[in-house]
């Protein structure tokens, strides 16, 4: 139970006649300042009904509510202030840690619900590019917060495999390419045909025309066509890998833009028999002023298909293949208007589980406050990042801990988890600018500031030889340990809270003021000395361990013991 519930209750058991239990809850507040105790209630509402005055009524209800789990309970004006007994609350919260570990916080609300993550979704034959990686480990994240809770996520790579950009590749290849620096370097490779193809094509405008034909050939299976493509699918795809591999992210699917090629043909007929497109221009459009949008354009009028169809024809896919209850997609914010659009027209085609659809958007990364583009090949290579974020890191280890055995291993886990961090702590919408000498710094609010305190107290539990014990009673009451205890308890509806707004930023900010709260707590308190609070210390150190553990884990990011 939290403190608003154990509140809720008290107050409930003396104004039972005239609010009920969720009324008295929804009233409760948390008060700004630790002065005016844990939990709040405002008597305003119960004015009318006693017919006095709130001030007086707050007295009364002071007097009359049993006072066993409070320290004490103090009127304010209208306000009664509930200050808990912290020796109740702590050992109830460590005995529940110390019984659950990890799993505290866990339920099963998603009744194992399957719940699809169109995440990451690189185009090939273009570097992962910042944006994806804020896909994939924002994806990434919200699929383990919500298998904590009970979901089960299936995570899908709609990979940018189909498209114009493919004829335009084909020409530049042929033109300007070679076989052993694709197979040297694909994407650098591929990428500087492409950025090639676009200088050239200024000059000269036909290359477009030959781009077209060509993507032409493509979309008729034309065998030269064909085959080029799978090859740059695959020599881009094991390039990903190693990037996946990096983050230790892994995908249920790869099925991209290409695998729909066949299932278009179906949403368009589907479209016809429900009279929903329209022609224009010799384009089919299906038109979306009901909903204030611009028409979604379904076919061009040489046929081609377009982005929109092949998204139409995913999620008809996924809500049979998988029965998903809720489809979620995590796609840069500029891409708002595409997938108001798909839910519309999936809307008007009547499938009701269109509902369930939820884009989840975020803002860019910037470098120097510029926005990052391919087309000119100004690009950021995530590989190169995430190695130097790990030199960084190992440098930082070998000044602080050069003894440690393993520390390649984790340097990798710190460099890796720092830059990981660094993008999901903040409000997903938000844009913020990459510098990652910020990034990796051992202080302020990162990644590695909470794995360092996480292994600082990993130590002290070994020094003390220190095993958790969930029938021992724990009881704390110094005012340091309580906000520590405070934010531990409040665990359970901080995945929630993560949960319900897809916003992994909620749990890494937790993880923040948690590490903080217990290095006030180190720095003020002699955990080790002898006396007879010192098991109880261990056991919230402990508890601190486990939970900021939990936090790293819930954004894909390790905690390492000793680093
Ligand atoms: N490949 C696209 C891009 O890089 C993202 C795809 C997002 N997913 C989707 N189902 N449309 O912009």
């Amino acid at each position: 139970m939290n403190n608003k519930e154990i509140v809720a209750q008290a107050v409930f058991e003396v104004v039972k006649d005239n609010l009920t239990l969720p009324e008295v809850e929804r009233l409760l507040e948390n008060p700004k300042s630790v002065d005016h105790g844990d939990v709040a209630f405002p008597a305003f509402s119960l004015a009318k009904v006693f017919r006095k005055a709130p001030q007086q009524i707050a007295a009364e209800l002071a007097e009359k509510i049993n006072p066993e789990t409070f320290e004490k309970i103090e009127v304010v004006g209208p306000y009664l202030n509930f200050f808990m007994k912290k020796e109740v609350i702590s050992s109830m919260v460590l005995k529940q840690i110390a019984k659950e570990e990890k799993h505290f916080g866990d339920s099963n609300i998603g009744n194992e619900g399957n719940v699809t993550i169109d995440m990451s979704s690189p185009n090939i034959a273009k570097p992962i590019s910042m944006g994806h990686l804020r896909s994939t480990v924002i994806g990434n994240s919200i699929s383990l917060i919500l298998s904590k809770i009970g979901y089960n996520p299936i995570k899908i790579n709609h990979l940018g495999d189909w498209g114009t950009q493919f004829g335009k590749l084909i020409v530049a290849y042929k033109k300007w390419g070679s076989e052993e620096k694709v197979k040297a370097e694909p994407i650098t490779e591929l990428l500087r045909l492409y950025v090639e193809f676009h200088e050239k094509a200024e000059e000269e405008p036909e290359l477009n025309d030959d781009a077209r034909a060509w993507f032409k050939r493509l979309e008729e299976n034309d065998e030269e066509a064909l085959n080029l493509w799978k090859w740059f699918r695959s020599e881009s795809l094991k390039e990903f890998s190693k990037i996946y591999g990096m983050l230790e992210i892994d995908f249920d699917s790869y099925n991209g833009e290409a695998f729909y090629n066949d299932k278009m043909d179906e949403v368009v007929t589907m479209l016809e028999e429900k009279h929903l497109l329209q022609t224009n221009e010799g384009a089919e459009i299906v038109d979306l002023e009901k909903y204030d949008l611009n028409p979604a354009l379904i076919k061009k009028s040489d046929g081609a298909t377009l982005y929109i169809t092949r998204d139409l024809a995913a999620a008809l896919y996924r809500k049979r293949e998988y029965n998903f209850v809720k489809s979620l997609y995590v796609v840069g914010n500029e891409q708002s208007g595409h997938f108001k659009q798909l839910k519309a027209v999936l809307k008007e085609m009547d499938f009701d589980w269109s509902d369930e659809m939820v884009h989840i958007p975020f803002g860019l990364i910037t470098k120097d406050g510029k926005k990052l583009s391919t087309r000119k090949g100004k690009i950021v290579l995530l590989e190169e990042v995430l190695n130097e974020a790990k030199d960084s890191a190992l440098a930082q280890i070998q000044e602080k801990n050069p003894d440690l055995p393993n520390r390649e291993e984790v340097a990798h886990q710190v460099g890796v988890g720092a830059v990981i961090f660094h993008d999901l702590k903040n409000d997903r919408l938000n844009n913020f600018d990459f510098n990652l000498e910020e990034v990796v710094r051992f202080e302020g609010e990162t990644g590695p500031y909470v794995q360092y305190t996480h292994a600082r107290a990993k130590s002290i539990l070994e020094k003390a030889g220190f095993t958790v014990d969930a029938e021992t009673v724990y009881a704390l009451n110094d005012s340091d340990s309580w906000e520590i205890i405070k934010l531990l308890q409040s665990y359970p509806e901080v995945v929630m809270q993560a949960a319900d707004q897809y916003e992994p930023s909620v749990i890494a900010k937790h993880s923040i003021r948690l590490a903080q709260a217990f290095n006030k707590y180190y720095a003020h308190t002699k955990i080790l000395v002898d006396d007879e609070q010192k098991e109880a210390r261990l056991a919230l150190v402990h508890a601190v361990t486990v939970i900021l553990k939990e936090d790293l884990r819930l954004l894909g990011v390790h905690a390492p013991n000793k680093m």
